[in-house]
């Protein structure tokens, strides 16, 4: 496929057929995916593939706390887990929420998933002395793991990233025999895809990018003066 058009349909695919998605092809995926950039070149990714159908129902058992309170805080109108505003729900209210074990399950039961974990020790984390939550460090594993959708777009499958596994880290490093210092960064299913979305719904150019300042002009298309 053309660059463009691989880009322009990577979808979030959460439904799969039941065709397999053998290990040949999961090593195609992560051979195109290892060219992923990262700080320093450190390349501090583990991927474990997850083939264990006890390890994967654990995981979504593991991961259900994390998810329900999204789920509540979206119902409630909130933007869940985000770092600005704390939700005003009471942990009762949560409790009473919408029960996301079958949304989980059906993740883990994806023909091929992967748990992609980030070292630590070999991130620099430019921004962990900000009194904010820290984005930088993400940044040397997450295009890895996008390439790994790119990728498997490229091959006819698709896949979603997710990160719902993180709410339960210290477990979830138990069960994969992980140290602490590798954070649980990305579940992704992947498979091929039971219908292929061609048309995204992505803000435009003009809606995210403004010349020098935040309100500054929007970047837009048009000849540059002379
Ligand atoms: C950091 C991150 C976390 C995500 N977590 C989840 C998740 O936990 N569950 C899920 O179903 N999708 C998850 N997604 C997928 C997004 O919902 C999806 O990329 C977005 O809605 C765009 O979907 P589309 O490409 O099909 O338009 C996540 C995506 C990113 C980048």
């Amino acid at each position: 496929m053309e660059y463009a058009d691989v880009v322009r349909t990577t979808f979030a695919a959460r439904d799969f057929t039941d065709e397999s998605l053998d290990d040949d092809v999961l090593y195609r995926i992560l051979d195109l995916a290892r060219f992923a950039p990262s700080g320093g070149n450190r390349q501090p990714w583990k991927v474990v593939v997850l083939k264990d159908a006890e390890k994967r129902k654990r995981v979504a058992e593991l991961s259900v706390p994390t998810f329900r309170r999204y789920l509540a805080q979206r119902f409630a109108g909130e933007n869940p887990w985000n770092t600005i505003e704390p939700t005003k729900l009471s942990d009762e209210q949560i409790a009473e929420g919408p029960d996301p074990s079958g949304y989980l399950q059906s993740m883990l039961d994806a023909p091929a998933v992967l748990m992609v974990f980030v070292d630590l020790r070999l991130v620099a984390s430019f921004d962990s002395d900000l009194p904010r939550v820290g984005v930088i460090s993400g940044a040397s594993v997450y295009p890895f793991v996008w390439n790994i959708l790119l990728a498997a777009r490229d091959l006819g499958y698709g896949g979603t990233i997710t990160t719902f596994p993180a709410g339960a880290e210290a477990e979830v490093q138990e069960l994969f025999g992980m140290p602490p210092y590798m954070a649980a960064a990305a579940l992704v299913p992947l498979g091929r895809p039971a219908k292929q979305l061609t048309k995204l719904k992505r803000n435009a150019v003009e809606e995210l990018a403004t010349i020098d300042r935040a309100d500054g002009a929007p970047l837009a298309s048009r000849p540059t003066p002379r």
